[in-house]
């Protein structure tokens, strides 16, 4: 069993901590948290000590897992780099962070990773996007084991990173939106808030895994609820009228050129 030093306990490392636990991927002896700020310590009741001292944490690890904010980064790893011995893995959920700019601040070669999962990594169903450079095969099926048991994951090129942020990260709210006004018009046509909430978030649970299960197009799943001359039909139609599918794609395109430009 790999040792794993979690360096910011933020919202993201605490999720990945307590994922790691929760799924027994790794035992609480064999992580370490660190912040600055070691007196709130959510991971507390789990049997995670938080620490502020991260040479240690990366020394008596295997694999550094980097979450602090994107300013902190680069200063972060240059206080880290000699402990940070040939043979671990490093691995930065970093928000735009690339691995060339890693490397620079650490000034040597690691097995070296960078994922981007999203919010439901908290509950051990994230989707993760992860890509490498200078990494072992054995770092390679142990990093996408570890994504694993916190969702589902897929390697991509380090240029899909931005738009593994837009699909992967971001969608997490624009699902939420398609949901909340499904409950809106689950309220107008009937429903209490509480009931309208359960049916959307469930109708679109079980949508989304009709597609993961059967791997099955959209399309074949819509034709199998669509009768001819039906209210399916009616209600799809007028909804691309109004340009459902038209503002999805463009809401995404914007939110693309956004992260590009910045
Ligand atoms: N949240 C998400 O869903 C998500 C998804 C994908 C990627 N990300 C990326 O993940 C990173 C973390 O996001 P987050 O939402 O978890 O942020 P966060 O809640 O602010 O967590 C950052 C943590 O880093 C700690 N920290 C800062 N400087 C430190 C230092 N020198 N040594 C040790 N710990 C330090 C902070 O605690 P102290 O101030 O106490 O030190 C804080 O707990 C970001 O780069 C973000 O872009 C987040």
């Amino acid at each position: 069993m790999k040792k794993i030093a979690i360096i910011g306990g933020g919202n993201l490392g605490t999720a990945i901590a307590e994922g790691l636990l929760k799924s027994k991927f790794s035992k609480a002896s064999e992580i370490t948290v660190t912040r600055r700020n070691t007196s709130v310590n959510p991971l507390k009741p789990l049997g995670i000590d938080i620490t502020s001292d991260n040479n240690a944490a990366v020394k008596r690890s295997d694999v550094v897992i980097l979450a602090v904010k994107p300013f902190q980064t680069v200063e972060l790893l240059k206080t880290i780099k000699k402990d940070l011995s040939p043979g671990k893995i490093l691995l930065s959920v970093v928000t735009g962070v690339t691995l060339h700019e890693i490397e620079t601040a650490i000034d040597k070669k690691v097995s070296l990773f960078r994922a981007m999962p999203n919010t439901a990594i908290s509950i051990q169903q994230s989707m993760t996007c992860l890509c490498h450079q200078h990494a072992k095969y054995e770092d390679v099926k142990y990093v996408e084991e570890l994504f694993n048991k916190l969702g589902k994951v897929v390697f991509i090129d380090e240029k899909l990173m931005e738009a593994a942020t837009i699909l992967g990260a971001c969608g997490t709210a624009y699902a939420m939106r398609y949901i909340r006004a499904n409950i809106q018009g689950g309220i107008e046509i009937g429903f209490d808030a509480a009931t309208a909430s359960l049916i959307a978030a469930q109708t679109v649970k079980g949508a989304a895994e009709l597609l993961l299960v059967k791997k099955s197009h959209p399309e074949q799943e819509i034709d199998k609820v669509t009768t001819p001359k039906g209210c399916t039909i009616a209600g799809l139609n007028e909804m691309e009228h109004r340009g459902f599918s038209s503002s999805l794609i463009r809401g995404i395109v914007a939110s693309y050129q956004k992260i590009a430009k910045d």
